[in-house]
């Protein structure tokens, strides 16, 4: 693996191959009682601009519980908000920390770290990208449906940070995914050229939610305002409209659709209140499977850093 996870773009198929492996062995020995503590010793800074309940815990017990020490930094107590230069916060972190997570709003901010670090930088989600989230996801539809390939996959809402990242797992693992967002709101020519997901047939973007749906084993959706967008959501509630997944939409789906939302949700919004409760749901699976691949992404990390020396 490159040294950071900024983008899935950074992964190699056989790196994503690879994590999901050790992030199921590494679930299932937790189960059994293993602890294997073998980042004793190692720190992890997380520095965090946006909001967090998932992605911080997930990574500070993944660290704690593989004998590691996370440090939480809000950006408002580090010099960073008396606009030290990025450049100088990254070379300082890399003498005291072993890999630093960073949630930001500018996906430039992270490449910046990583280009002034030595230590791995873990991208936890930008404006642009939430790599680790779908990580897990796979993980979790590993789990549900026996593996990913001939899985139907449909997005059903904005074409955002989480979206995109779906883009990329697609192009990389030639996934079957189709994209429904409404056309202002839809994934960017830009994600789309990047990902080579133009030229790739099973790649494919509608406005249509429920031709997206159509014998889709997985539908995903996501909020229709993301962090910094809460002032536009009453525009965009109007531009959503249709999109929200809910009984009727999911009729059109596989009869054993796995509906998954990387949470938190807005009940009423992209999903409906039913579909978020109807039992046996797989979203708290997607929110534990983070801790066990977060695992898995700072072992890879760190240790490769190790023995890189
Ligand atoms: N899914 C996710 O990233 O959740 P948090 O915003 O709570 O970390
Ligand atoms: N798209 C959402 C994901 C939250 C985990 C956001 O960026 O707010």
């Amino acid at each position: 693996m490159k040294k950071d996870l900024l983008s899935l773009l950074d992964l190699e198929k056989t790196d994503f191959e690879d994590l999901f492996d050790r992030a199921l062995q590494l679930k299932k020995r937790y189960a059994q009682g293993i602890h294997d503590r073998v980042l004793t010793g190692k720190s992890l800074g997380l520095i965090f601009d946006k909001k967090s309940t998932r992605t911080r815990i997930a990574f500070e017990t993944a660290m704690i519980q593989l004998g590691g020490h996370p440090i939480y930094m809000s950006t408002q107590d580090t010099q960073i908000s008396r606009n030290e230069p990025a450049e100088d916060t990254a070379r300082v972190l890399s003498r005291y920390i072993d890999c630093l997570a960073m949630r930001t709003f500018d996906h430039a901010l992270v490449e910046t770290f990583a280009a002034a670090s030595s230590i791995p930088v873990i991208n936890a989600l930008t404006d642009w990208f939430h790599p680790c989230q779908i990580l897990s996801d796979i993980m979790t539809i590993i789990e549900h449906k026996g593996g990913y390939r001939n899985v139907k996959i449909a997005w059903v809402g904005d074409g955002n940070n989480v979206a995109n990242s779906w883009v990329n797992a697609a192009s990389v693992l030639g996934l079957t995914l189709t994209v429904a967002c409404p056309e202002d709101h839809m994934v960017t020519q830009q994600i789309i050229k990047a990902s080579g997901a133009d030229a790739m047939d099973h790649i494919r973007f509608t406005t249509d939610p429920k031709e997206a749906v159509k014998h889709a084993d997985v539908v995903y959706t996501d909020v229709w305002a993301s962090m910094g967008e809460e002032d536009e959501l009453q525009n965009r509630l109007a531009a959503f409209d249709g999109f929200q997944v809910n009984r009727d939409l999911l009729t059109r789906a596989a009869p054993d659709v796995l509906v998954m939302h990387c949470l938190p949700a807005h009940r009423g919004e992209e999903i409906s209140e039913q579909v978020l409760e109807a039992p046996g749901a797989a979203f708290w699976d997607q929110a534990e499977n983070k801790r066990h691949m977060h695992k898995a992404i700072l072992e890879t990390l760190i240790l490769r850093k190790k023995s890189d020396e």
